[in-house]
C-alpha cells in the first residue's frame, strides 16, 4: 500500500461547477452499421482537421525499419485511439522543424532574435512567449498566466517549490489514492525534502465505489484536514479512469478553507474546455504530448493565477517583491537578461516560473501543433468529442439484453459525459486482455493497456472519425466474444 492516510466522511456542499450537464445523445437502431458511421462523419463540421495529421497505416504500424513518412503508403489507415498517451503528428510539424533547422543552419546565433521572412516560426527568444499566448485559450487563462517550459513533473516540482510551504502542523498534501506515479513520487519527495514524513503528510482520497472519486468525498476530506493541509494537488482528468474532476467546485471549496490548489492537467489540456482563470485555480501544469500533439516528451505548460504572479516595487526601491519560486536567468526580465549584472528582475506572471533557455526544437514542435488548434476552438472540439465518445459508449453497451454482469467487460469511466473527457476505460473480465490486445493489433487498432485488465480508448476529435469508433467496436466485440 502506498504511504499516506486514506480517509472518508459525508456532508453536502453547494458551489459552482465545471461539470455542465449535456443533453443525452441518442442513436438509431442501425448505429453499428458502417453506413451510419460514415453518415456521421459526412455531417461532422470538423472532419477536415483529420487531414492535418499523419494517420499511421496498418502497414506502417508493423514496420521494423525507418521509412520516411513522405513515402506513399497505399495500405489502409489504422485506427489510432491512443491520443491520451501520445497524440498523432501534425503534417505541419516536419515543415516547422525544417524551418528551425534552416534558420539555425543559415543565420546561426542570430536566429535568437531575427524574424526571417516566410518562416512559420518566431525568433527563438520569442517562441516560448508565443506558444504560451496560444495556449491561454486552450486552458482559459489570461495573457501572462501561462508559461511553456521544462516537462510536466519538473514543472510540478517547481510549482510545489513555490506553493507548498509547509509550516509546523499545516504540512500535508491532499492527493488521490491512484495518482499517476510520477505525481505520487514528486509529492512524496517534496514532503521529505521539507523534513516531514510522507506516511503522515500524504492524505489520499479514496474512490467511493469502483474507481470513481466523488466531489463530495474530496470536499469532506478537505473539511476534515482543513487545519493541516498545506496543498491540494489533483488531476483534472484522472489518467486511469478518464474521470473529469469538478475543478471549479473543488478549488472554490479549498479556497473557502484558506488552502492552495494545484491541478495536473496532463489528460485535460487539449481534451476538455478549461477556465483556469475564472475558476481561480492557483496553479496547474500539463504535458503537451497527449491531446496537444507536440510529440513525445515535448516541452510542457504551466499556469499561475495572476494574483500569484505579481511583481511589485516599493516607491523608490529597485527591490522586487514577488512570490518566492526557484529561479534562473529565464525567470528574469528579457530586456535586461543579457546585461549580466546579477540584478534579478522577475518576469511578472507565469513567465517568472521559467528557469532556463528552452529547447527551440521542442518549442517548434509545440508551435506546429498549436497552429492546428488555431483552426478551431476547444469548445467546438468538445462538441465533437461528446458525440464521438457517446457513440463509442453506445456501441459498446448496445446489446441491452446484457447487464453489466452479463458482459465480459465494464466501462469504469463515468457514463455521465459531464464527468469525463474523450477517454473510456474498459475493464475486461480477467484473462481477456491478451487476446483482445492481439486481435486489436491484427486489425491495426491502437489503444493502450493498463495491466492486468484495462484498455483505455480515446477517440480524439481532431483526427478520429465515427467510422474509427464503429470499426474498433466491431473488432473488440469479436475479441471478447460478445
Ligand atoms: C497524469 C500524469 N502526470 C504526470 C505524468 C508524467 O509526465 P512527464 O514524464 O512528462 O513528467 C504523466 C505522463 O504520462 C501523466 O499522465
Amino acid at each position: 500500500m502506498a504511504p499516506g492516510i486514506i480517509e472518508e466522511t459525508p456532508v453536502s456542499h453547494n458551489l459552482s461547477t465545471n461539470q455542465q450537464s449535456f443533453p443525452k445523445q441518442s442513436f438509431p437502431e442501425n448505429a453499428d452499421h458502417e453506413d451510419y458511421a460514415r453518415s456521421l462523419d459526412a455531417q461532422d463540421p470538423l472532419r477536415r482537421l483529420r487531414e492535418r495529421f499523419i494517420i499511421p497505416t496498418k502497414a506502417s504500424l508493423k514496420r521494423k525499419s525507418l521509412v520516411s513518412s513522405t513515402v506513399a503508403d497505399s495500405s489502409e489507415e489504422a485506427v489510432y485511439f491512443c491520443g491520451n498517451s501520445l497524440g498523432l503528428q501534425p503534417k505541419c510539424t516536419a515543415r516547422y522543424i525544417q524551418a528551425h533547422l534552416d534558420t539555425w543552419a543559415s543565420i546561426g546565433v542570430a536566429g535568437h532574435f531575427t524574424q526571417l521572412e516566410s518562416s512559420p516560426l518566431k525568433p527563438w527568444q520569442s517562441m516560448a512567449d508565443f506558444a504560451a499566448e496560444q495556449s491561454c485559450r486552450l486552458v482559459g487563462a489570461r495573457p501572462g498566466e501561462v508559461a511553456v517550459a521544462n516537462t510536466l513533473t519538473v514543472n510540478l516540482h517547481l510549482l510545489m517549490a513555490s506553493f507548498y510551504r509547509p509550516m509546523e502542523k499545516r504540512n500535508k498534501i491532499l492527493l488521490e489514492w491512484k495518482a499517476f506515479p510520477s505525481d505520487h513520487y514528486a509529492i512524496e519527495s517534496q514532503i521529505s525534502w521539507h523534513g516531514y514524513d510522507p506516511k503522515e503528510a500524504m492524505v489520499l482520497v479514496e474512490p467511493d465505489q469502483d474507481h470513481i472519486i466523488s466531489t463530495e468525498r474530496i470536499l469532506c476530506l478537505i473539511d476534515k484536514h482543513a487545519d493541516d493541509i498545506a496543498l491540494v494537488l489533483l488531476p483534472g482528468v484522472q489518467y486511469y479512469t478518464g474521470q473529469l474532476l469538478d475543478i471549479a467546485r473543488i478549488t472554490s471549496h479549498a479556497h473557502s478553507k484558506g488552502l492552495l490548489v494545484g491541478w495536473d492537467l496532463a489528460h485535460a489540456a487539449g481534451n476538455v474546455p478549461l477556465k483556469l482563470h475564472e475558476w481561480n485555480v492557483d496553479f496547474a501544469a500539463w504535458c503537451t504530448y497527449k491531446y496537444m500533439n507536440a510529440g513525445p516528451g515535448s516541452i510542457a505548460g504551466l499556469f499561475v493565477h495572476e494574483r500569484h504572479g505579481k511583481v511589485e516595487y516599493a516607491e523608490g526601491s529597485d527591490q522586487p517583491v514577488f512570490r518566492h519560486r526557484l529561479t534562473g536567468w529565464y525567470s528574469g526580465d528579457q530586456a535586461s537578461r543579457f546585461q549580466m549584472d546579477n540584478k534579478f528582475r522577475p518576469i511578472p506572471g507565469a513567465g517568472g516560473f521559467q528557469i532556463s533557455n528552452p529547447s527551440a526544437i521542442d518549442l517548434t514542435s509545440l508551435c506546429a501543433s498549436l497552429s492546428v488548434f488555431e483552426e478551431t476552438s476547444i469548445e467546438r472540439l468538445r462538441q465533437k468529442s461528446l458525440k464521438l465518445t457517446a457513440y463509442l459508449q453506445h456501441l459498446l453497451l448496445k446489446d441491452t439484453s446484457q447487464s453489466d454482469e452479463g458482459r465480459p467487460f465494464r466501462i469504469v469511466t463515468p457514463l455521465d459525459p459531464s464527468q469525463r473527457g474523450a477517454q473510456l476505460s474498459v475493464l475486461l473480465k480477467p484473462g481477456l486482455l491478451e487476446n483482445v490486445a492481439v486481435k486489436l493489433e491484427e486489425a491495426g487498432i491502437v489503444v493502450d493497456q493498463r495491466k492486468p485488465d484495462v484498455i483505455r480508448v480515446a477517440p480524439v476529435p481532431l483526427y478520429n472519425t465515427f467510422r474509427d469508433v464503429q470499426l474498433f467496436v466491431r473488432v473488440f466485440r469479436q475479441a471478447v466474444g460478445h
